[in-house]
């Protein structure tokens, strides 16, 4: 992927307005200078993100996100730092043509006739369901409540009990053996026929849109494979895509939400009820590209898989991946063993929709499991079930949710919450979340020059020429780089102002955040030389004391003589320093 030059970056921010660009996402609500909004990156009640259109920044003053406005998208969206530029460029009509559009083109004329072959099949099954051959297949749809607009909105099909795709297109011209790459055709000593017959049909599209692949259903009540799909190409890998992906992603944005389910008739069902943020993994287990494909659509993902023991299984195996990414699903178990189809068709909207209000947390999940297998009549099973709770007790890092936890767990076990509480060796400290991160905490005096003289590197030229002249580099690693990157920065575009650095920075979303709560730091506009020179001693006085206790410990440990009275002749040399 190309690099977007900094130039080109800087134009685009000058003519998008941060304020204008947030609002297109949530609402804001101006106060004083600043804008504010409910922050759309943690469980926020009250306004507690601002956005300041002097600085072309956003910050939120409870979960500490910050940034400008490109890395507002790129955390919104879910999108690498060079997509959320070309957003941001296509917002206020600027044409953005990096190297990543290009390859995406050229991918798309070396499959297009692969597309068009797929777009020709598609349209010919929509139509036989449309002609008379398709009447018991429409009667077995509305059977299963599935209307016309359904039908239509999910382009599903028919294929006839004949070869006529086959015919069709080597009609058309298309060659024989792209038909059977792509697994429209299959042939036996060279004679052509359907891959998929008398089935009813549902187009598998890639996130595009585009049409990949087929799934087709018997209809007929005949005992063969219930479902039958486009073997895996080029263009079609299950593990890579989610059925519904393309219409769910504008949903799921709106939403904040992304419901996954297993089947194709769980998706049709959610959507004809109204609930359109959903996508299906099509029976398989969720893999490591379906679960960041759902993370890009949204951050609160739901599982609600079938309610039978497999469905359970695959819920399992599915928190599994998402907690490697980073994610905590929420999750749905329907009762009676039914899928969301049917659940919705016996039990109603109503009934399904309350389940998403109420769905479990992960450990709430854990703990449901090990309560359905226990018998708690008897003391072993207790006992295990105990040691389970106990594993799913330690996870929890909020003291409210620990304390209703133990008592649920005190009262279905007869035991109290003492014994239970006795036996969790890590316990949540204080509701650590609900602290505020920005809160400024005491600083010892090393810290604040350190902070201090990168304050004031951020606004003034001479700070940055001292920092050249007389230090090598700070203590804290993470103040210490940036001071590197303000060093550079200055090197390379010769002034230097935070929100132009921040811009620099593009994608080190970290950097950014200390960055801009470095800039925050409540001090005087004008500093003077000599206070700059001040700060600059303190933090020689603690590089020194660090390679002081540094070599102290060395001496410690060493055992060799001849290296201890090295290190002890590097002590004697650095205390010399020290009294200077
Ligand atoms: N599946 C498949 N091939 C099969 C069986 C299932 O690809 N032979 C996929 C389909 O995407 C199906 C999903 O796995 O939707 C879940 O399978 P299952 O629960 O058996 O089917 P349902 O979704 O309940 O389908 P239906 O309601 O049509 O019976
Ligand atoms: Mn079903």
């Amino acid at each position: 992927m190309d690099k977007i030059p900094y130039e080109t970056i800087l134009d685009i921010r000058k003519k998008a307005n941060i304020v204008d660009i947030i609002a297109k996402y949530i609402p804001l609500e101006k106060r004083g200078k600043n804008y504010f909004a409910i922050c759309p990156f943690h469980d926020d009640h009250n306004p507690s993100m601002s956005v300041s259109e002097e600085k072309q920044i956003y910050t939120c003053f409870v979960c500490g996100a910050s940034g400008n406005v490109f890395n507002f998208v790129m955390k919104y969206e879910n999108v690498s730092f060079v997509s959320a530029v070309k957003k941001v460029a296509s917002f206020v009509g600027i044409n953005l043509d990096v190297q990543d559009v290009k390859e995406k083109k050229e991918d798309n004329t070396k499959y297009d006739k692969y597309y068009k072959m797929f777009d020709v099949v598609n349209k010919y099954y929509k139509n036989n369901i449309k002609s008379v051959y398709g009447k018991n297949a429409i009667k077995y749809l509305h059977e299963r409540k599935i209307n016309d607009d359904i039908i239509n909105e999910f382009e599903i099909g028919l294929s006839l009990n004949d070869n006529s795709v086959s015919k069709l297109l080597q009609e058309k011209g298309y060659d024989k053996d792209e038909l059977i790459d792509i697994g429209i055709c299959g042939n036996t000593n060279n004679y052509m026929y359907d891959t998929f017959r008398n089935r009813i049909m549902f187009p598998l599209c890639n996130l595009d849109g585009q049409v990949v692949g087929f799934s087709g259903r018997i209809y007929n009540g005949e005992k063969e494979s219930k479902y039958v799909n486009s073997k895996e190409s080029v263009i079609f890998k299950k593990g890579h895509l989610l059925y519904n992906y393309h219409r769910a992603i504008n949903e799921a944005r709106e939403k904040r939400q992304i419901i996954v389910v297993e089947g194709f008739m769980d998706v049709i069902r959610l959507f004809s009820v109204g609930i359109k943020n959903v996508v299906a993994s099509m029976g398989t287990a969720i893999t490591k590209e379906h679960a960041s494909l759902i993370k890009k659509l949204s951050q609160n993902v739901v599982l609600s898989f079938d309610g039978d023991k497999a469905g359970e299984k695959a819920t399992i195996s599915a928190i599994k991946e998402f907690e490697k990414i980073g994610i905590t699903p929420k999750i749905i178990r329907l009762e009676d063993d039914l899928d969301p189809d049917d659940y919705i068709i016996k039990k109603g909207k109503d009934a399904y929709l309350n389940h998403l209000k109420n769905t479990l947390s992960v450990i709430d999940f854990n703990l449901k499991i090990s309560e359905d297998k226990t018998n708690f009549n008897d003391f072993n099973e207790v006992s295990s079930f105990v040691k389970d709770a106990v594993t799913e007790l330690e996870k929890i890092n909020d003291k409210v949710i620990y304390e209703l936890t133990l008592n649920k767990i005190a009262k279905q076990t007869g035991l109290s919450k003492e014994t239970i509480d006795e036996m969790v060796e890590k316990k949540p400290a204080s509701n650590a979340y609900i602290i505020d991160k920005r809160k400024p905490q005491k600083k010892n005096k090393y810290q604040k020059a350190e902070e201090y003289l990168l304050h004031y590197m951020l606004r003034s030229k001479d700070a940055i020429l001292l920092y050249q002249d007389k230090v090598s580099y700070l203590p804290n690693k993470k103040l210490s780089i940036i001071a590197m990157e303000i060093l550079e920065f200055y090197e390379k575009k010769g002034y230097i102002n935070v929100s132009d650095f921040t811009l620099f920075l593009e994608d080190k979303t970290d950097l950014i955040s200390e960055v801009l709560r470095i800039d925050d730091l409540d001090l005087p506009d004008n500093v003077s030389r000599d206070v700059l020179i001040d700060y600059i001693k303190t933090i020689d006085e603690e590089i020194l004391n660090n390679e002081i206790n540094k070599v102290k410990d060395k001496i410690k440990t060493e055992t060799n003589v001849q290296n201890k009275i090295e290190l002890l002749e590097k002590l004697r040399v650095l205390k010399k320093r020290e009294c200077k």
